[in-house]
Parts: structure tokens; sequence; C-alpha cells
């Protein structure tokens, strides 16, 4: 029998995953976390759905060792390329990001037209697509891989001329779509928000993280696992490389202290894969 008091599990390929941390803390802030950053390997869109698939076992195998209750990939390239296959490994709940943002997405549209913007793995494989055609056959989606907004914030450039330029760049053909809804399908995305907001101007922008926190509050609540108030929360972090920029771009965006983060290593290094 899986513990109440346990923590709820968090992974993402680095550090854009404390978007969804931040949304499941402030709706459940009785919940201890467990949160890793896989930021030696990051980023993971950009690798094959084998590679992608091998490091989000060895993050799924960490985070089932120290005994959580429920797993959030909040990662969208794991989400879309090795749900599945997670879910047949462990006996713990396990809530990925597409579903919910794709809910919100049709939800939310009233012109049927609806932009999806994630890394080239996820728009490849058309999971936003397919999760959104199951619901709602006649919605057109518009898919725009947006490969540089990951290291941009991983680096912290959220805003300013650069970030302006790179999201125009990428969105300018798509908002001549005419769409009236964009997912941000990716982690990291919701970090570009306001500049993204900006470029695209009256388009509703759904974030997985918000829609993912609600599923997290829905499941638990449910199976009667929510955790009881009476000790604190605990919040634990964990990343595979120096926890320098994690920790500085982390606390800005958390407008909080980021206390209690170790760093492990991951079983293969990137530098072993790529030889
Ligand atoms: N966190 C990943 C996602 O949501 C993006 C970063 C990466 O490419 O690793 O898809």
């Amino acid at each position: 029998m899986t513990n109440n008091e346990n923590a709820i599990g968090i992974f993402d390929s680095g550090i854009g995953g404390l978007t969804v941390f931040k949304e499941i803390s402030s709706m459940l802030p009785a919940e201890s976390i467990v949160y890793l950053g896989d930021t030696a390997r990051v980023p993971y869109g950009i690798r094959s759905p084998e590679v992608v698939t091998r490091y989000s076992f060895e993050c799924t195998d960490f985070l089932v060792r120290q005994k959580i209750k429920l797993l959030v990939v909040a990662c969208n390239t794991v989400s879309a390329i090795s749900l599945r296959r997670i879910q047949t490994k462990v006996s713990i709940p396990v809530i990925g990001v597409i579903e919910p943002g794709a809910r919100a997405a049709v939800a939310s549209t009233k012109n049927g037209k609806v932009g999806i913007i994630g890394t080239e793995a996820t728009i490849r494989s058309n999971a936003y697509l397919n999760a959104i055609r199951m619901l709602r056959e006649d919605v057109e989606v518009f898919g725009q891989a947006c490969p540089l907004f990951v290291p941009l914030v991983e680096e912290g450039w959220t805003d300013g001329i650069i970030a302006r330029l790179i999201v125009e760049k990428y969105l300018k053909e798509m908002v001549k779509k005419g769409l009236d809804t964009i997912v941000l399908g990716c982690t990291h995305y919701p970090l570009l928000r306001d500049v993204i907001q900006n470029t695209v101007g009256d388009v509703s922008l759904i974030d997985s993280a918000i829609e993912t926190a609600k599923v997290v509050m829905e499941v638990l609540s449910e199976n009667g696992m929510l955790r009881g108030q009476n000790n604190e929360a605990i919040k634990k972090f964990f990343v595979t490389d120096s926890p320098k920029k994690f920790v500085n771009v982390g606390e800005g965006f958390l407008k909080g202290k980021i206390k209690d983060i170790t760093t492990i290593k991951p079983k293969m290094s990137r530098e072993q894969d790529e030889n």
C-alpha cells in the first residue's frame, strides 16, 4: 500500500519542470515533492525516441527509489514519447502533460484552430495532434518546433531583445493562420510566456503545467491519497549537473529559496552516448 505521507515525484530534462512544480506546490501546499532535473543531459527534445526513453526510465527508477506515491512526467518530450511505457513499468499513478494540455486547448478554442509549440521530438511525435483529435475531430492543429527556446530559458534569458527576436522568428508564420489558441507544449515555455503573448497578440496560451497540476489534485483526492496537513511539506531537488545555474534561474522563477538540492550522477553521461 502507498503511504499518503510519501512525496509526489516530478522529473524533467532540466529546469522547465519547475513550472509544473510551482503549480503543484501552490495547488497542493501540504504535499511533499521530490524534483529531478536531468540537467547534465538537457535538451531531450533533439534526441531519438530510444535515447529519450532510456533517460526517462533512469529518472523514473531514481524517483521510485525515493519512495514516491505518484509520478509526474513534467517533460512534454518524454510524455509524448514514453509515457505509456513508464506507466506499465511502475505500480504508482503516472501523469503526463500532453493530455491535460490537449483537453484545455479543446475547451479554449472557439474557431477550431489550435497551435502547438514544442521541441522537435514533441512536434514530430504528433502526440498533441492525436490527443486533440481524440477529443474533437474537426480541430485544425498547427505544430511548430522552437528548439532555441529551451537554451534561452536554461540561460535565464526570458525577456529582452534576444528573446523577443527569437520568439518572433519562430511564431511569425504561425500567427498568420488565424489561431485562437496556442499550447505551450514544453515545460520551459511558460517562462517565456510574456514575450510569446506579446508576439502572438490576442490568442489564448495554454500552460500544460496548470492543467497537469489540476489532474494531480484530482487523482490524489479520488484515490484517497492526499497527505494530512500535520507535518511540514518537504521539497527536495536533485540535478545531474552542478546545481548553480538551476538554483539561480529556479529561485528567480519560483520567487523562493531552493534549499535542499543534491547532485546525482546519471548512469550514462551524454558524452558516452554520443560516442
Ligand atoms: N522539458 C522539455 C519538454 O517539456 C523540453 C526541454 C528539452 O528539450 O529537454 O519537452
